[in-house]
């Protein structure tokens, strides 16, 4: 099995260039799925997850070229079925972001429930409700869901309960081919929904509001083709800023949009370390500290402080001085990086969707496993300064959504390898 062996590595200190988002680049791929003129994207992040969504298009008959090693030219005019295959779908929550673009495009799709980390129930009740909204019938079995719409998707005032991304970003396709006006209301405000919308408008389609929660999307008869760059990954940012921050280091985080990273900055920033932003260039340093000073975390939709670095922020909370506390609001299911953080010597208490940590001065190194994708970086972050040797296993967790973290990292001084064991 493939393990991450890291050690103590002492301050890391160099550059680092963040790759494209994998979760803005996921329904952006999706996306391509809408029209029958060639797509080509740009900075696209090399991940298993990306690969998993390129495969889900190509079995639906999709043309899919790697341009270079970020390039790809996606097309789309002979598409050979409306239905996304199970085990893809299982492969990854994310492929369900393919049946927003079927739903508008062939007026049925039929996906299988999807898969991912399992960090909580993960429903995909918004999702349906908003294509209900739209006209579709919606039929549920018990591991597959069908929509159907026979006088095709006309547009409605749509309410989501929860910000949910990815609700939004399927009703935004979905209604981008609908006819007549869309709104959402209580939409997510990430960055990638505003990718994505930049990349349809590109396209053709009508769509503003695209950061504010409330969305309203003209439909369009048609989208054209076009070609798209894909904004940098904040979360890969965001844990190189807190590899800065844990070892005490000097990291300069390249491609990185500072106004997409403020909590991280602020919170960073309230622990004792120094960030210098140069917005010039999108890029910023983050200058460590020899005493993290404890502090509290709340994850919340964006702008709120994101979910996706909660775990490698506690990572570095597990050596501050001092009390701190960890409450994780959006998802139900989300400290299975606790337990790891535990074996290697963290005091960490949890009750519900609250974690108290009592900082210790020192880690140990110990045999631990990434539970899922971010709890990965954080055991590698926690690894960072532990003593001795921590080794990480379910390291495809990682893969997901890290490109190379291991040869990031090793630039940037750290002792940390890919072995066989
Ligand atoms: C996306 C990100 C993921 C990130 C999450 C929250 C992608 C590919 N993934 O996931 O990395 O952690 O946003 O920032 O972009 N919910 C419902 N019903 C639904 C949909 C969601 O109750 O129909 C709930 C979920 O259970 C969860 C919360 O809403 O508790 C947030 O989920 P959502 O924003 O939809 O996350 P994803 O789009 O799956």
């Amino acid at each position: 099995m493939e393990k991450i062996v890291v050690s103590n590595s002492g301050q890391l200190k160099g550059s680092v260039y963040i790759d494209g988002a994998k979760n803005a680049a996921l329904p952006i791929i999706a996306a391509s799925l809408l029209g029958t003129e060639p797509i080509i994207l740009n900075n696209v992040p090399k991940l298993s997850d990306i690969e998993v969504i390129l495969e889900v298009l190509q079995s639906l008959g999709a043309k899919i070229e790697h341009l270079d090693k970020n390039s790809v030219k996606i097309d789309s005019s002979n598409l050979n079925g409306y239905e996304a295959p199970r085990d893809l779908m299982n492969r990854m929550r994310a492929s369900f972001l393919v049946m927003g673009p079927l739903l508008a495009r062939f007026g049925k799709t039929m996906t299988y429930l999807p898969g991912g980390c399992a960090i909580g129930k993960r429903p995909i009740d918004l999702h349906l409700k908003g294509f209900k909204a739209l006209g579709a019938e919606i039929h549920e079995g018990i591991d597959k869901v069908e929509a159907i719409s026979k006088d095709g998707l006309k547009g409605d005032i749509i309410y989501i309960d929860f910000p949910s991304v990815g609700a939004t970003q399927n009703i935004i396709m979905a209604a981008t081919l609908a006819e007549g006006e869309t709104i959402i209301e209580n939409a997510a405000k990430e960055p990638e929904i505003i990718d994505l919308v930049n990349f349809l408008n590109k396209l053709g389609a009508n769509i503003k509001g695209a950061g504010t929660s409330a969305i309203r999307i003209k439909g369009v008869e048609k989208l054209y083709g076009g070609e798209h760059t894909i904004i940098p990954d904040r979360i890969e940012a965001a844990t190189f800023m807190i590899a800065s921050a844990i070892t005490n280091g000097d990291i300069v985080v390249e491609n990185c949009i500072a106004n997409h990273v403020m909590p991280i900055i602020a919170k960073l920033k309230e622990v004792g370390c120094k960030v210098i932003i140069n917005e010039d260039k999108d890029e910023l340093r983050v200058i460590g500290t020899d005493k993290i000073v404890g502090t509290d975390i709340k994850t919340l939709p964006y702008p709120g402080f994101p979910t996706d670095a909660q775990a490698q922020f506690m990572a570095l909370l597990t050596i501050a001085d001092g009390q701190s506390k960890v409450t994780e609001t959006v998802f139900e299911n989300r400290f299975m990086h606790v337990d790891e953080l535990l074996r290697m010597g963290a005091i960490i208490a949890t009750d519900a969707r609250e974690a108290r940590i009592a900082g210790v001065p020192k880690l140990k190194g110990a045999e631990v496993k990434a539970t899922d994708l971010r709890a990965g970086a954080a055991l590698i972050l926690a690894g960072l300064v532990a003593e001795g040797k921590t080794y990480i296993s379910d390291i495809y967790h990682i893969d997901r959504g890290y490109d190379d973290i291991v040869g990031k990292m090793r630039s940037l001084g750290a002792k940390i390898d890919r072995i066989n064991d």
